[in-house]
């Protein structure tokens, strides 16, 4: 059997994520992870913070703390929203655990060894002010092209041209604003990309039939444009050591850079799981050679991080000529925009993952994200939409059907599943419609497709809902009994279906839900084929509850108090 390895691109420290980072990586991980665990597979998912680099330092620094305290306490802030989001995380790491240490600097041990490494002399601007080097972006002046005032050193966000620091005129410090910098020579690490192009190629055209065609055309292009070596230090005080055995002497306080490090968590975190569990050796049976051959690795991340993960973390596991496991399946996302504009952690630019809980429970967003998914191109958000789908699918639908029926059932059954009467042809279409949809949303799942998998979902609320409206049994309940009892027992199955495929994606909902009908177990399990079973199995005289009202509206008071309080383009 195949095991099933999951990670979601390691959220970034410097604060809690946006919904935008959400839908991206984490929350597309979760449901799947979910879904492999409800079809039975042995599933590990694993996820964890990104703590490295100049923006983790500047972070700390605007908070007034150390670097180490900012981000112990950044990470367990974001493992609690995770949790409340219902991120079904087997392991939420840290990339400056001691085990991403190890893994690092065994990493970059080996590739020194084996010839795959140079140590270059490279120009980098020193702020006097703040005493330490800057990178390129931190560096800003005026645009020698457009004569924009704020552009930035590696690019001008005006006239989108790539700069150097040393193109821009009056160039400063955008930590300090000092314009006392200058350009010094440092020693640095490079990791010979270019030997592997050849290597790098034929893997990525191994995966021309099961990739997607975004991860496709980003991953060739960047190979196209030809792979320039790539520097893996940085003159930073917190990151992840260079090993005094590498480099002959001539990268003392160095340390990796965050891109370099950043993707070995996915292993380090694995390993973090492990030794927490007291699993011993579990990380690498998950990892490394012949142990992990029968796992497969499945990838969420942005379109950003793309060539991160296609080129630059697999270039790593090349050079190293060890077996650890590559991706074999990427997923990557498109943006999610903010009433037309960018979602921003900068600029506070839309909703963020904790205030987003303040105002609805996280099946809401799960739902709405998942199904308005950036997937074949960027999609946007407005509180408008955001309404109408959760008012129409979770609270017309889906709510309404699971309430009518389980109302009616304590109504007029006494709460219990009714046994008399038997199925006939409406039951039988019904059946028919299901056994389809059910097949083609597993598919959609599997295959990673969202927006269609959540299409179909959808649907299959929608003929529940129906069907109950067709059965009408509140209006044969006076006629004909045994009739409307066939339609209660309908409904109520229907009813325990719905809980076991909204699982992935509502969790707590599909709990409740199932919890009407039968005690939900932690994992709730993909429903057995054929539907016709399936959906005959309860059994008669069995007691249900009716749930609390599972999802209220959204209104227009609210519509408009959350804009107002969110900002975007339209105002009220
Ligand atoms: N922190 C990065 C981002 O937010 C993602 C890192 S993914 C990893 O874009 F592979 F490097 F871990
Ligand atoms: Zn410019």
């Amino acid at each position: 059997m195949t095991r099933i390895l999951i990670t979601s691109a390691l959220p970034y420290i410097n604060g809690v994520k946006h919904l935008g980072n959400l839908v991206g990586s984490m929350l597309p991980a979760d449901v799947y992870a979910r879904f492999r665990r409800a079809r039975g597979d042995e599933t590990l998912f694993i996820c964890a913070t990104d703590e490295h680099g100049t923006p983790a330092e500047l972070a700390a620094l605007e908070a007034g703390q150390d670097v180490a305290t900012y981000c112990r306490e950044q990470h367990a802030i974001q493992k609690e929203i995770g949790k409340r989001f219902a991120l079904s995380w087997d392991f939420f790491g840290r990339s400056s655990s001691v085990q991403n240490r190890e893994l690092t600097q065994h990493f970059a041990r080996v590739l020194w060894k084996r010839g795959h490494l140079d140590v270059r002399t490279t120009k980098q601007v020193y702020s006097h002010a703040e005493k330490r080097f800057l990178p390129d972006r931190y560096v800003i002046g005026s645009c020698p092209y457009c004569g924009y005032e704020r552009a930035r050193g590696d690019q001008c966000e005006n006239c989108t041209r790539v700069l150097d620091p040393t193109d821009l005129i009056d160039p400063r410090s955008a930590v300090s604003g000092s314009g006392e910098i200058e350009i010094r020579e440092s020693a640095h690490l490079f990791l010979k990309q270019s030997e592997f192009v050849e290597q790098l190629r034929a893997w990525i055209e191994s995966h021309e039939n099961d990739w997607p065609n975004l991860v496709l055309s980003i991953a060739r292009k960047w190979l196209d444009e030809g792979l320039k070596d790539r520097g893996i230090t940085r003159d930073l005080e917190w990151g992840i050591p260079v090993p005094d055995d590498i480099g002959d002497g001539k990268l003392k306080g160095k340390v990796f850079y965050v891109w370099f490090d950043a993707p070995i968590e996915y292993i380090g975190a694995t390993k973090e799981w492990a030794d927490a569990g007291g699993k011993g050796d579990a990380w690498r049976g998950w990892w490394y050679g012949e142990a992990a051959k029968d796992v497969r690795y499945y990838e969420f991340m942005g379109k950003d991080n793309i060539p991160f993960h296609t080129v630059g973390f697999p270039v790593t596991i090349m050079a190293s000529g060890e077996p650890w496991k590559l991706v074999d399946r990427l997923k990557g996302a498109n943006y999610i925009n903010y009433d037309g504009g960018k979602f921003s952690t900068s600029q506070k630019r839309g909703v963020f993952m904790d205030t987003a809980l303040e105002l609805l429970p996280a099946d809401y967003w799960r739902y709405y994200l998942m199904a308005n998914m950036p997937e074949s191109s960027d999609s946007n958000f407005t509180w408008e939409h955001f309404a109408g789908v959760v008012n129409k699918d979770l609270a017309d639908v889906l709510g309404n059907f699971v309430n009518r029926i389980t109302k009616f059932t304590a109504a007029r059954f006494e709460g219990c599943v009714p046994g008399e009467g038997s199925y006939g042809a409406e039951e039988t279409g019904l059946i028919v419609e299901l056994d389809h949809r059910v097949a083609q949303y597993s598919a959609h799942l599997e295959q990673i497709e969202f927006r269609k998998a959540l299409a179909e979902l959808r649907a299959i609320w929608v003929a529940g809902n129906e069907y109950l409206t067709r059965a009408a049994p509140w209006t044969h309940i006076k006629s004909d009994r045994a009739k409307a009892a066939a339609g209660v027992r309908m409904g109520l199955n229907l009813v325990h279906l719905l809980g076991h495929l909204s699982w992935p994606v509502i969790p707590t909902a599909a709990r409740a839900i199932h919890e009407a009908i039968q005690p939900a177990p932690k994992v709730i399990p993909w429903p057995g084929e054929p539907m016709a079973e399936f959906l005959d199995a309860l059994e008669a005289g069995q007691q249900i509850h009716a749930p609390d009202v599972l999802f209220a509206k959204v209104t227009d008071e609210q519509v408009v108090e959350w804009k107002v309080r969110f900002g975007g383009e339209t105002k009220p």
